[in-house]
């Protein structure tokens, strides 16, 4: 009767911040919805409704209060430390507003540094950091650190490190957040292209609405919950 497991399941998530003894914040209050392979979902809604702290509960950066996030049918809860360790190196890959590169390193190295996580020899390491490059449009861009590269061309570069790993799964925050609107558009477009091309889902928190209109779905949250209108002109 039941098919495969979706790629992610987040079922009545709940994540109650605690500010000392007797203050807590209820960030999520009991959000669920699926997420298949091959998707494409935008998450929208005002600043504070707990867009971010949901992605880090769909990324197994944080564990929920209540409730539960299944990756490929597994229940996060029941993983362990090294499990949930391989599952963030290898499975997902993620992307922020803030680029977070290593200063020191090299572009190539960057892109690299996921697969030293996964155990993959030097040499293959290299061969992919730089085939990753390659399809974000950064081949001429290898030996630069971030700070000798624009906004864009970092953000390129943190996009090619969270595909390195030919993850099933991207987790974006924000992605274009710092960049200036022709290169926020030219962001999400090379992640609309990975997306179709590879079949990576694609997660991704906006606040733009012309982004979140061309994804397949929409899930606006507001105080913590889903918006149900939203959740309903997702099924179109
Ligand atoms: N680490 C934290 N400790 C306490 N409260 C937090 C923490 N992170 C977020 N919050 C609170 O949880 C709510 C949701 O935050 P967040 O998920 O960052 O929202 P968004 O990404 O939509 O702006 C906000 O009220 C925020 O202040
Ligand atoms: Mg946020």
């Amino acid at each position: 009767m039941t098919g495969p497991a979706p790629l992610l399941v987040a079922d009545a998530v709940e994540r109650t911040y605690s500010l000392g003894k007797d203050v807590t914040v209820p960030a999520l209050r009991g959000v669920s919805f699926a997420v298949d392979r091959g998707d494409y979902v935008a998450i929208v809604g005002a600043s504070g409704s707990g867009k971010s702290t949901l992605l880090n509960l769909l990324g197994a950066l944080d564990r929920p209060t209540a409730g539960h996030v299944r990756y490929e049918g597994r229940d996060v809860r029941d993983l362990d430390d090294g499990e949930l360790a391989e599952l963030r190196n290898t499975r997902i890959g993620f992307v922020f507003q803030s680029f977070q590169l290593l200063p020191r390193m090299t572009a190539r190295d960057n892109v690299a540094l996921p697969l030293v996580y996964a155990s993959t020899a030097p040499r293959q390491r290299r061969a992919r950091a730089e085939a990753a490059l390659e399809s974000v449009g950064l081949a001429d861009r290898m030996e630069h650190r971030p700070t000798e590269l624009s906004g864009g061309q970092q953000q390129r570069v943190a996009i090619a490190r969270a595909l390195v790993t030919e993850p099933a799964l991207v987790l974006a925050d924000e992605p274009t957040g710092n960049l200036d609107t022709v290169t926020g558009e030219e962001i999400m477009r090379l992640l609309e292209r990975l997306q179709a091309e590879r079949g990576t889902a694609l997660v991704v928190i906006t606040h733009e609405r012309g982004i979140a209109a061309r994804a397949s779905r929409l899930i606006e949250l507001r105080d913590g919950r889903v918006v149900p209108d939203a959740a309903a002109r997702s099924g179109r």
